[in-house]
């Protein structure tokens, strides 16, 4: 028995949905834990690219299961367009949602534009999906679950409490044009039974496959950077993207999880608003974006580059106890002659000992650097660890030391081929199931 949960250690955009996908093949359920279509899981096979944004992307395997569970946010057209990219890969009795997943209604949507207009150059830039204002009204205890579309009447009911709600808010608040709750109610009505036809109790689903010996790989979204509770405060997504939000998103305990394995880009990125201390502003900058094909899944807009930052990838190994690292896109920095590790900040002439708490500071700090000599030559073709060049293997070795983490798997190059797994790792021997 062994149940894994995956998480991004950074701002997002990792790599997870490769690892996802490599991983996979040891596990028998697959679960996503929380976010919306905010997310974007890229994944090559065999040359051929999938973007997942709800459905986890080890539906791409025929004999697995999966589910969406509680934590996720649902907006069933985006998931109606996904099940149609999806209609050879055979999903029934095999894909689980949520009945507790909470709806994303156009009203989410509407509020948040106009939110993001108000905030203008404070704004967060979300990826416009109405994550934050459905969450909000989760928490709010106002929110509409899928369990509710089961009952017409009572969730013709909801959606009209809430649109006259909203709409005294966006037209008295914002001046934004208001919504009609039947409009509404019957848009979601047409598409209810074909979504409904994949839902069920997914916490009694997954904690019956793993009292069957099954093992479950949970699957993060985001990055703990982007953690409503861990995160760089107010610039986050909504949920909890740490490896805790992989039990509550998906009602399977902390007693049952193995272990946990964070993902971290070799360098880092970060797209929308809010401090990102080791930033770079030029042509090397520019250049790891170029290569490292650095454009949102979800959004398309390009990502800001930085060098690798220990201090956030140490924070996030604490906070969701990760047992092991991937490195991911390490051949994006083939060629650069001269790499920067951050090894911590200095705020006000003192080296901080801990990753702030505040914006404010984080936004102030300098990061304090090291250099390392990088290599020239191509490393997606390698294999072995023991092939890569030696810079890079020096490159690894302190990434991992200034971390204190192991490192399991290197990625070098968007393919499941193009993967380095760090023989005798004990950490993953230990994690992955036999
Ligand atoms: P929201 O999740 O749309 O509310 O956006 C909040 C912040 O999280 C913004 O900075 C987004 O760019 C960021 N964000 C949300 N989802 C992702 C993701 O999957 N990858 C990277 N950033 C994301």
């Amino acid at each position: 028995m062994s149940n894994v949960v995956i998480v991004g250690t950074q701002w997002g955009d990792e790599g997870k949905g490769k690892i996802v996908d490599l991983f996979t093949e040891k596990f028998d359920v697959i679960a996503r834990a929380q976010g919306g279509h905010n997310a974007g899981h890229t994944v090559m096979i065999d040359g051929l690219q999938y973007i997942l944004h709800l459905i986890p992307s080890g539906i791409l395997h025929r004999e697995k299961s999966c589910v969406v569970g509680n934590g996720v946010i649902i907006d069933p057209f985006a998931l109606l367009e996904e099940l149609r990219m999806l209609k050879d890969f055979d999903l029934r009795g095999r894909l689980h949602i949520s009945n507790r997943c909470h709806l994303i209604m156009p009203y989410h949507t509407a509020v948040e534009s106009a939110e993001e207009a108000r905030l203008a150059d404070k704004k967060i830039g979300t990826t416009s999906r109405g994550i934050g204002p459905c969450y909000e009204d989760k928490i709010g205890r106002r929110g509409i679950r899928l369990a509710d579309l089961e009952i017409p009447e009572i969730f013709r009911e909801k959606v009209a409490a809430n649109v006259q709600f909203k709409n005294q808010v966006l037209a008295g608040v914002y001046g934004a044009e208001t919504l009609d709750a039947e409009e509404i109610y019957d848009s979601y009505m047409a598409v209810a039974d074909e979504i409904l036809s994949y839902v069920t109790d997914t916490a009694e689903y997954l904690n019956a496959a793993i009292s069957e010996g099954k093992s479950v790989l949970i699957e993060g979204a985001q990055g703990t950077l982007l953690d409503v509770d861990h995160g760089t405060y107010p610039f986050v997504t909504s949920s909890n993207a740490t490896s805790g939000g992989g039990c509550t998103g998906t009602g399977v305990g902390p007693g049952k999880i193995d272990g946990v394995v964070g993902i971290s880009k070799a360098y880092t990125t970060r797209v929308g608003g809010g401090p990102f201390p080791t930033e770079l502003d030029d042509r090397i900058g520019r250049y790891v974006q170029e290569k490292g094909a650095e454009f949102g899944a979800s959004t398309g807009r390009p990502r800001r580059c930085g060098w690798f930052d220990a201090n956030v990838v140490r924070y996030s190994c604490m906070v969701n106890a990760v047992d092991t690292l991937v490195i991911t896109k390490l051949d994006v920095l083939d060629g650069v002659e001269e790499l920067k590790i951050c090894t911590g900040y200095s705020y006000r002439g003192e080296q901080l000992q801990f990753f702030p708490t505040g914006i404010e500071t984080l936004e102030a700090v300098e990061p304090i650097f090291e250099s390392h000599p990088g290599w020239e030559s191509d490393t997606s073709g390698v294999r072995d660890y023991d092939e890569l060049p030696e810079n890079a293997r020096k490159y690894l070795n302190r990434l991992s030391e200034s971390v204190n983490t192991d490192v399991s798997v290197i990625s070098v190059g968007p393919d499941r081929q193009e993967t380095v797994v760090v023989e005798n790792s004990p950490y993953l021997a230990r994690l992955l199931p036999a």
